[in-house]
Parts: C-alpha cells; sequence; structure tokens
C-alpha cells in the first residue's frame, strides 16, 4: 500500500510505500531535501508533519515538534514541512566500473584511492557529494569524492580505516587495475554557489575529502571568498594532505588554515591550536554571523562545532551545512 506525502503549501507530491521511510520515499520520486547520514544520526533531515500519521522512532538527532525523514514511515497520506527541498533527476546517477589507478597509504590509518573511470566516460556531480561502492555482498559503503567536479575523469577517495570494517580492511590490499562498481552522486552537502559569505569549513579526519572538492573548485572557479580551514587530527600525521593546504595557501586569495590537535607538540610545531576543534572555533571567531560554515566528520564532532557555532556564535542555523561521517553499510 502506498500513502502520498504532500510537501506543504506546494502541489509537489510522491508516493511512499507503508514500511519505506519519507527521505527514499522523495529521492525516489526527485525530490531532494536536507541529508547526510541516512541512519537518524545526524539530524539533517530533521523536518515537520503537519497532517497525517508517522512511525517516527526516538532519536537524540530529532529537535522537538520535528521528525527525522529518514527514519520515519508514514501510517498514513502526510503533508510535510521541510526546510528545503529542490526537483533532481534521479537518472542523472550512474553507475561504473571504476578501475583502481594508484592507492597510497597517507597516513597509518588512510589510503587515498584514486580510481580512473571506462575510456570515454566522465563522473557528473557537484564539489561536496559522495558516492556508493558497491560490495560483493550487496552492501555499500560511501565515500566523498575528495577531486573537484572538472576532474572528471577520476575518482580521488579519502578512507579511513575502521577496526573490523569489511571494506576498509581490504582498501590497503587494492592494486592498479582491480575494479570498483561505483555509483554516484549522492548528497547534498554542496558549496553555496550564489553566495559570497566568508567560509569557515571545519573538518575532522578524511571529512577533509568533500572540503578539499569544494576548496578545489573554488580555485578552478576562480571565486574569491574568505575561507578558513580547521584541520582537526590526533597529530601531525592526520593531516594526511598538507600538500593541498599549501596549494590554497598560494592560489586562494583570503584562505587561512589552523591545523586542530590533539598532541601539543605537534601543535606547536604547526603553529595551530592544541585541542578539539570547536575550541579552535571558539578561540579564532568572536562572532559568526554572517558567515557559512561547512563542517564534515563523526557525529559528535559535528555536533559540538553546530554548538559552538549556531548556539554560542551567533551563526544562521540555515548557514551551517554539514556532512556527518557514520562507518558501516550505506543506509
Ligand atoms: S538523521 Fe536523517 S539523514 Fe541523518
Amino acid at each position: 500500500m502506498a500513502y502520498e506525502i504532500r510537501i506543504a503549501g506546494t502541489d509537489q507530491h510522491f508516493p511512499c510505500d507503508a514500511g519505506q521511510n519519507v527521505l527514499d520515499a522523495a529521492l525516489k520520486a526527485g525530490i531532494e531535501m536536507p541529508y547526510s547520514c541516512r541512519k537518524g544520526v545526524c539530524g539533517n533531515c530533521a523536518g515537520a508533519v503537519a497532517a497525517g500519521q508517522v512511525d517516527s522512532p526516538p532519536s537524540e538527532a530529532k529537535p522537538a515538534g520535528q521528525h527525522l525523514y529518514c527514519q520515519c514511515r508514514p501510517l498514513s497520506d502526510l503533508e510535510i514541512v521541510p526546510e528545503a527541498w529542490h526537483r533532481f533527476d534521479p537518472a542523472a546517477r550512474k553507475t561504473f566500473a571504476a578501475k583502481v589507478f594508484r592507492n597510497t597509504l597517507a597516513a597509518d590509518d588512510v589510503s587515498v584511492l584514486q580510481l580512473r573511470l571506462p575510456a570515454g566516460q566522465r563522473a557528473k556531480f557537484k564539489a561536496g557529494q559522495y558516492l556508493q561502492v558497491a560490495l560483493p555482498d550487496g552492501t555499500r559503503r560511501s565515500y566523498s569524492m575528495a577531486n573537484p567536479p572538472h576532474e572528471s575523469d577520476g575518482l580521488q577517495l579519502h578512507i579511513r580505516h575502521v577496526a573490523g570494517g569489511q571494506f576498509t580492511r581490504l582498501v590497503p590490499h587494492l592494486k592498479a587495475g582491480d575494479t570498483l562498481q561505483v555509483e554516484l552522486p549522492f548528497g547534498n552537502f554542496e558549496l553555496k554557489e550564489e553566495s559570497t559569505a566568508p567560509m569557515l569549513c571545519v573538518v575532522g579526519g578524511t571529512g577533509f575529502a568533500p572540503v578539499k572538492s569544494l576548496l578545489d573548485d573554488l580555485v578552478k572557479k576562480g571565486v574569491k571568498r574568505p575561507v578558513t580551514l580547521v584541520w582537526g587530527g590526533r597529530n601531525r600525521a592526520g593531516l594526511y594532505l598538507l600538500s593541498a593546504v599549501d596549494r590554497w595557501k598560494k592560489l586562494l586569495p583570503g584562505f587561512r588554515f589552523l591545523p586542530a590537535l590533539e598532541d601539543g607538540a605537534d601543535a606547536q610545531a604547526l603553529e595551530g591550536f592544541h585541542g578539539r576543534v570547536d575550541d579552535a572555533v571558539r578561540q579564532q571567531f568572536e562572532a559568526l554571523a554572517g558567515h557559512e560554515v561547512y563542517c564534515c566528520g563523526s557525529p559528535a564532532m559535528v555536533a559540538a562545532v553546530r554548538k559552538a557555532c549556531v548556539d554560542e556564535r551567533g551563526l544562521d542555523p540555515h548557514h551551517f551545512f554539514s556532512d556527518v561521517f557514520v562507518p558501516g553499510p550505506a543506509a
């Protein structure tokens, strides 16, 4: 049985099977709403239900009076009030047999994997979006593209090795010529191109990947916006691609870099901040009104940065954009 879901105040509606969640139904129908983890963790997909009944499991990420569209299922026809939505073409998503071109151990626990698409094929995506790797057991893993969209004949992935990770334990053994099935693009963590607001990018570990794509895209497009990048890690080794940072220092006017490291000696050596990224933000910025913040990392890290930026430094919550990394199979 399918219910009808209508977006309040519009003539847009889409079907949703009983048992299907609202976000999946919307995406299947070509309506994109804010989301990131699709696992009920990040809270990005939260929105109101103005009419109708839903089965909405409890979650710490659920704001009062709202529901997580990636988790709630209709029990009747619904009228929903998403934070934002736009139409996209689901057919624009493509599957490729991508070949490993280069596989580099960039840190003890991070592989940088370069994939090449079959000859003549190009990947179409926006900076900040992600792909899914299909594994032989039918499960999928999500990784952000670290390359900018104009480098469309290949894909660069930054993969953190997760203890016991079914895919990530195989990654260091991938060699040139091995094939991975990938599908893209997914996600709506992307640059607000029409904006000229100063950007604060706050990333932890491999949360660097989608922001690298954003900043390389800024360079390519000649966009001149002040950008501050705060990159957090345990130690210097965790900042596994400082060559990219050095490039932005030369090519992006108004670019500032602040490493935030748990290791005090490494923080001092890099003239960075000793401590967590959210505390680095508090120290560096007295006010963030008028800024846009792009934040990528673990759920706890993103929540801490959101609190620092929105609750304590006056950032407009609609200008906090996040991509939350949750290990394990893609939802
Ligand atoms: S909680 Fe729904 S997308 Fe993260």
